[in-house]
């Protein structure tokens, strides 16, 4: 992805595994666990401060959902190697264009690489373009499914052309919801994805790609009141799923291998396979806290580097796990429930929610360092007005701002009626950078400074978030714009 001034020998030492991996044969090699970077948050930590707590915590894979150019910019050299992904709002325009494709490899991958050069691709850390983000989801009705094939088509031979494409491989993350099968040796692709997926497989076989599934036990918890809870973890279970020969004792090895059987259907049962994401959140319902999101990551990285692999495809554990999240994303649609802005392992200024092991040589997850806070000062009620009126501006404030934890099952919960307001002035006053104004609310706001936090439910500072402060200052000089044009305008 980059152009670095000395060459790293880890780096070489990965190019040479990875040519090894993609020769086809379901390698033998260990499993390595990278992280989904995502930025949809509020508060936005600077991407070279997330880039130390990456290195400091030697992660070195990560997957980033879009090619946002400062996040790209600040992995170049690093070291770390990306999977970049393409929004599914694109694909319709790429399947279409070839030259829309040739665009998009060089404005965000080329650029990347360095121009010139014979040995550039030594330094080569874009290793995947993840094509679409779960595109077969149920819930999208189908809206993106075509233009999946047409696009990855479009996509290579942009790659060819920029002489790229011995060195990066084209994915499609797919949900777990691609397949079925009440026991994992009945493992099929959904019958109406039968036919693009067949393209798929086989699109991905012969360029020496890897399949790319999220998983999450979480959610089949969330969503059925009947999913005993012991079998989403790993500790053991006493609803075992008994599959002939196979028992199955936790939803992640049984939903990996309904793959492996839907993949052997095809005549692929030895593809590669890469986990996209898999995760547990910390807040936000009765089953996302602290506690089961440690015992479940924890769990989940000992047994897939414990090399053990599942009963249909014993000791070949996945190639890559990219553990979902890294940071805690405030902005995210809560449409799928609360808990969605609360995967991170990291809350959103980087600090460490629980002890993690992530098996790369740290004990304990490091957390980031540097992050520049705004002043510690909160707004919350003023506690000598009446606070009867409060209703449409707690809703005005929680509609923009993150109240989430608020909800049953969230850290904030039983803070009190006063609280909940204090809770949501404050995070609609930190939104708004701290501005003055925004904990007025008719003079039902003060600030205050000390932490009102109480227990579990914190609350937060902002991070002064470099990008945004870009915002007010573009505001400004388009202000300005126009204030020159109207001044043109009536001059003639
Ligand atoms: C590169 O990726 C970014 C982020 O996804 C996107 O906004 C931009 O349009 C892409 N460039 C091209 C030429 O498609
Ligand atoms: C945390 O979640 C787990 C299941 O996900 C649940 O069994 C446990 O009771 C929860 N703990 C608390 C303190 O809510
Ligand atoms: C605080 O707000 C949450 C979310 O709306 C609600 O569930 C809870 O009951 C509220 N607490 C009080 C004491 O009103």
């Amino acid at each position: 992805m980059s152009v670095p001034t000395s060459v790293s020998p880890p780096l070489l030492v990965s190019v040479a595994v990875m040519t090894v991996m993609f020769s086809g044969l379901v390698s033998m090699a260990e499993s390595a666990i990278g992280v989904n970077w995502g930025t949809i948050s509020f508060h936005k930590l600077k991407p070279s401060t997330v880039v130390d707590l990456l290195k400091d915590n030697k992660i070195q894979k990560v997957k980033l959902f879009e090619a946002d150019p400062l996040v790209l910019r600040a992995l170049m050299g690093s070291g770390i190697q990306v999977m970049v992904g393409v929004p599914n709002e694109m694909l319709a325009a790429l399947s279409s264009s070839p030259a829309a494709a040739d665009l998009w490899v060089r404005q965000n991958v080329s650029a990347y690489v360095g121009k010139g050069g014979a040995d550039i691709r030594s330094y080569m850390l874009k290793r995947f373009i993840a094509v679409g983000n779960e595109p077969f989801l149920t819930s999208y009705n189908g809206q993106f499914q075509s233009y999946v094939i047409p696009a990855m088509a479009n996509l290579q031979q942009s790659l060819v052309r920029a002489n790229l494409a011995g060195y990066i491989k084209l994915v499609v993350p797919c949900n777990a919801d691609a397949y079925e099968g009440n026991v994992p040796s009945q493992g099929a692709f959904r019958p109406e994805l039968t036919q693009i997926m067949t393209q798929l497989v086989s699109f991905l076989n012969s360029n020496g790609s890897p399949f790319v599934v999220n998983i999450y036990p979480f959610l089949s918890l969330y969503g059925n009141s009947e999913f005993p809870q012991d079998y989403a973890f790993f500790e053991g279970t006493t609803h075992p799923v008994i599959d002939g020969a196979n028992t199955y004792t936790n939803a992640f090895d049984g939903n990996y291998d309904t793959l492996i059987a839907a993949l052997s259907k095809m005549g692929y049962g030895q593809m590669p396979i890469v986990i996209g994401e898999v995760g547990w959140p910390t807040d936000g319902a009765v089953g996302a806290n602290l506690t089961a999101a440690e015992v479940f990551n924890q769990g989940l990285i000992k047994h897939v580097l414990s090399n053990k692999g599942t009963p249909l495809r014993p000791a070949v554990p996945p190639m890559d796990v990219y553990l979902f999240s890294l940071l805690d994303e405030g902005a995210k649609s809560t449409l799928p429930g609360n808990f969605e802005r609360h995967w991170g392992i990291f809350s959103f200024d980087g600090q460490a929610k629980y002890a993690l092991d992530l098996g790369l040589g740290n004990k304990k997850l490091k957390n980031a360092k540097n992050v520049q806070y705004l002043p510690a000062r909160w707004c919350i009620a003023n506690p000598t007005r009446d606070l009867s009126e409060v209703a449409n501006h707690m809703k005005l404030a929680c509609n923009v701002a993150d109240c989430t934890t608020l909800n049953y099952g969230g850290s904030c919960n039983a803070i009190g009626a006063k609280g909940n307001v204090s809770y949501a002035f404050n995070s609609y006053y930190q939104l708004q950078m701290q501005n003055e104004k925004s904990c007025n609310f008719d003079g039902l706001g003060m600030v205050t400074f000390l932490d009102p936090s109480v227990g579990d439910c914190r609350f937060l500072v902002g991070v002064t978030d470099t990008s945004a402060s870009f915002r007010p200052y573009q505001r400004w000089v388009v202000g300005f714009i126009l204030m020159l044009w109207q001044v043109w305008a009536f001059r003639v």
